[in-house]
């Protein structure tokens, strides 16, 4: 049970003044209900100047940790490993802490998990993942983990605005990219953006309220859109596709999951074909309930406090994470034992490795750039980075996935086309 009584006013201290703690200063102001208010605000420069009173500022991270009339501890800092040191003292302090560091959590999450337990104080991130879209509470809280089939989402804005530019208007890459920095959509880092590491750290948390799956994000297949090229937006028009950084997790026949980040061919009738610039989308498909799909922004200043603002409120009637599908369900695990079916585009044969693949069903060798559509076990992206060099690109494509039972069945089918067996 938190130490907060229903009536009793929320006071703030906040860690960060940057794209979303400023965001959230200004949407704390226009939502006098809430009865919270900022008590001080802690930054790294104070040389800087900022859009609010000079007196609310400090460099000290004590004078919030320490303070027993702050309940709550706002965390949006940029650089993971403090914001684990200040998170981690906030609870062992007493207080509730809510969190936009998607990095940090998707790093510390054991860690986390234990100092929930210990010290019984909420621990709130809808933010961190999504921004906008209540993707957390909707996984933790309606979702029966059993009935959770499939999940396919944009969760970095920045690659999805970076690729609606490039592909839909036209901008090269480096332009896009900085019109991405310029909204404060990109991290300051941006190349964790573009490399896909946002994505999969957004992804291992979430595979957690899924599933109840714990990994580190270093253990899930990934990648970004560094690689993808002019040629491979043709050849997506030329087939009326998209293409998108799709962050997929889909439970198999043999009751585990198969989960990773990989630029992805999305055909047009598909929601996330839908999902333009900074938003993001999730698709969830559930026994009875099918297909829902969720839409919003997933970056940007207010679209991320307003995430943020949604769990101060939350902390009013004392609300928590459960991670119900990790201790009260039977937790999932991770395969790589299923096939994919990929599109790879490349320089030289040289660089592409054929006798990985199950098979090959199409193949374009006449110009510069070439390309094949086969399909490989999944396993071969762990063990090689071959599709990751020497300017290969490896999209995925639509319903990528192939379980066991259906490759040799198709193998099957093959043989017997060719006429080696009736
Ligand atoms: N850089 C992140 C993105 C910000 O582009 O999605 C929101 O987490």
């Amino acid at each position: 049970m938190s130490n907060m009584e229903t009536h009793k006013k929320l006071t703030i201290g906040l860690f960060g003044f940057g794209v979303v703690g400023e965001g959230l200063y200004k949407v704390l102001h226009q939502t006098p209900s809430l009865n919270a208010n900022i008590k001080k605000v802690c930054i790294k420069n104070p040389g800087k100047k900022r859009n609010a009173p000079a007196e609310l500022f400090t460099t000290s991270r004590e004078e919030i940790l320490s303070d027993p009339e702050i309940n709550v501890v706002v965390e949006v800092i940029n650089e993971s490993e403090p914001a684990f040191e200040i998170v981690s003292t906030a609870i062992k302090n007493g207080k509730a802490v809510v969190s936009a560091s998607k990095k940090m959590i998707a790093e510390h999450l054991t860690e986390i998990l234990d100092l929930q337990k210990t010290y019984e104080q909420p621990f709130l991130y809808e933010s961190a993942a999504c921004a906008s879209i209540p993707v957390i509470r909707n996984l933790e809280e309606y979702y029966d983990n059993d009935l959770l089939h499939s999940m396919r989402a944009i969760v970095n804005g920045s690659t999805n605005f970076i690729l609606t530019k490039m592909f839909e208007d036209k901008l090269d890459f480096k332009q896009a990219l900085i019109l991405a920095q310029q909204l404060g959509f990109a991290e300051v880092d941006p190349s964790l953006d573009v490399e896909g590491y946002d994505a999969v750290n957004k992804w291992t948390f979430l595979l957690t309220h899924a599933y109840g799956i714990i990994e580190k994000p270093s253990n899930i297949v990934f990648t970004g859109i560094q690689n993808i090229q002019a040629g491979d937006a043709g050849v997506a028009k030329e087939k009326n596709f998209q293409i998108k950084l799709v962050a997929q997790a889909k439970k198999l026949n043999n009751g585990k999951v198969a989960a990773f980040v990989l630029p992805q061919f999305v055909t047009a009738e598909e929601p996330l074909s839908f999902v333009k610039n900074e938003f993001n989308g999730v698709v969830i498909e559930s026994g009875f309930a099918d297909k829902q799909f969720f839409y919003g922004k997933g970056a940007g200043s207010f679209p991320t406090a307003s995430a943020v603002l949604s769990d101060i409120s939350a902390l009013r009637y004392h609300y928590r994470y459960e991670y119900k599908k990790l201790y009260h369900h039977t937790p999932n695990k991770l395969t790589d034992e299923f096939f994919i079916r990929v599109y790879v585009s490349f320089d030289d044969w040289k660089y592409v490795p054929r006798d990985k693949f199950e098979w090959i069903e199409e193949w374009h060798a006449e110009q510069d750039r070439k390309y094949l559509i086969g399909v490989l076990p999944f396993s071969s992206l762990r063990e090689s980075n071959w599709w990751r060099e020497n300017n290969t690109s490896l999209i995925l494509s639509p319903d990528p996935i192939i379980e066991d039972i259906e490759i040799r069945k198709l193998k099957k089918m093959s043989l017997e086309l060719a006429g080696i067996l009736d």
